[in-house]
């Protein structure tokens, strides 16, 4: 989903300019070509020749070069990439932004854009907290500007703390990687959308239950996913590992029966997506008390089956959403049985990952999907929890316009 997309970088003149060259690679990493443009100032700091090295292409710094402009121009520069990132950007870069100069190459590339622009500001705190940066900062933000950033925290200056830091590279490129996700603001506003997610326990007694490993991680982001597009969303969430998403109206249940009774509770919804790992079965006669050692020797547990939630839903006689997701969580034949699943549950979708030991998904930060539906099965890159979330988000809000 990024492979392909292309980055012109505008490096300005500061010392958070050295962390462009980490951004750059990680941005390489992902399949993004970056063509990067460096003020007089940004060569003060790191040099031409060692983010050219990175982006392993041809780097621009004057906007008088001949052969540059003979080659490709100043606008063609600025046009032909989708997206415009300014990191570092600096107090002077800012202003000249706001008030539209253009005395260089970088400033003359973004004044010729019709590309969205995302800014990285790093400056001292006094810089940023002055009421000319301010103003130049609501003015960017009402031209479009998106901005992250910056960090609190100790500056290069000695003795100088506060908010100024540029935002790490981690946390551009996930700017940049939700950005191209496409789940932009508003698009699923006015939207109802519930989200199961985390494991379910299954009480053995009241100290003891079944449990899965799922760390609730990836149906959360979910959740502040389709919040950060704007749905008002309800988060119906077993005993997860990750903490509540905010602006998110969550209830915490403990079992797949008081799963079930919240989402019914929350019906109607436009979209659902159950993320949940909910446990297959229960123990038939959970003890009221807790089961002592020794007593009638080792204790037989009878279990039963839970009722399947996802397939209530999607078989809903009256409320049904829309689209209903589901995912599959399987150790092989990843793709068959996922479409074995979209049947036999009745829902639009399948998101299935390949939970195998192996893969590290289970717990871990990193998600590697395929989208199953009637429509056929599309492969997605291996991406952050949070990118696959962002994605999966935009399709829903797509589809739910098509089907509006
Ligand atoms: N699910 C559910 N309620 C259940 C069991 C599962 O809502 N009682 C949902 C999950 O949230 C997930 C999907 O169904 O979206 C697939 O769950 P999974 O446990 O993989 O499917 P099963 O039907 O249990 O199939 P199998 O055990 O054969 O893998």
């Amino acid at each position: 989903m990024l492979a392909g997309k292309r980055v012109l970088l505008l490096i300005g003149g500061g010392i958070a300019a050295y962390k462009c060259l980490e951004l750059v690679r990680r941005l390489k990493e992902r399949g993004i070509g970056v063509r990067a443009v460096m003020t007089q100032a940004a060569q003060k700091f790191v040099t031409p020749l060692s983010v050219g090295a990175i982006t392993g292409e041809r780097v621009f710094t004057d906007l008088f070069d001949l052969t540059a402009e003979h080659d490709i121009g100043h606008i063609r520069l600025s046009r032909e990439a989708d997206l415009v990132v300014v990191a570092p950007a600096t107090a002077d870069l800012l202003a000249k932004m706001a008030h539209g100069l253009a005395d260089d190459l970088a400033t003359t590339a973004l004044l010729a854009t019709d590309k969205p622009v995302l800014v990285a500001p790093a400056m001292n705190p006094r810089m940023w907290a002055h009421p000319a940066t301010r103003r130049n900062m609501a003015q960017l933000r009402a031209d479009g500007i998106a901005t992250i950033g910056p960090n609190a925290g100790a500056m290069a200056e000695r003795d100088e703390f506060g908010e100024g830091r540029m935002a790490e590279p981690a946390q551009i490129l996930a700017a940049i990687e939700a950005h191209f996700a496409g789940a932009d603001a508003g698009s699923l506003k006015g939207r109802r959308i519930l989200v199961t997610s985390g494991p379910t326990h299954e009480p053995i007694d009241p100290v003891r239950y079944i449990a899965n490993r799922s760390s609730g991680k990836q149906g959360h982001a979910i959740a502040a996913a389709a919040r950060a597009a704007g749905a008002q969303v309800v988060l119906i969430s077993g005993p997860a590992e990750v903490p509540d998403p905010q602006g998110v109206t969550v209830i915490h249940v403990e079992s797949a029966r008081e799963m079930m009774a919240a989402v019914e509770e929350n019906l109607p919804v436009d979209a659902a997506v159950f993320a949940a790992a909910v446990a297959d079965w229960r123990v038939a006669d959970a003890s009221e008390q807790k089961i002592k050692k020794g007593e009638g020797g080792v204790p037989l547990l009878q279990l039963v089956e839970n009722p399947d939630i996802l397939a209530a839903v999607a078989r809903h006689p009256a409320l049904r959403p829309r689209l209903v997701v589901g995912f599959a969580a399987e150790t092989e034949h990843v793709v068959d049985h996922a479409r074995a699943k979209l049947e036999k549950k009745g829902c639009d979708w399948i998101v299935a990952n390949d939970v195998s030991p192996a893969t590290g998904i289970m717990g871990g930060d990193v998600n590697t999907v395929h989208l199953v539906s009637a429509a056929g099965v599309e492969d997605w890159p291996s991406a952050a929890k949070g990118e696959v979330a962002r994605h999966l988000v935009a399709r829903i809000a797509a589809a739910l316009t098509e089907t509006a």
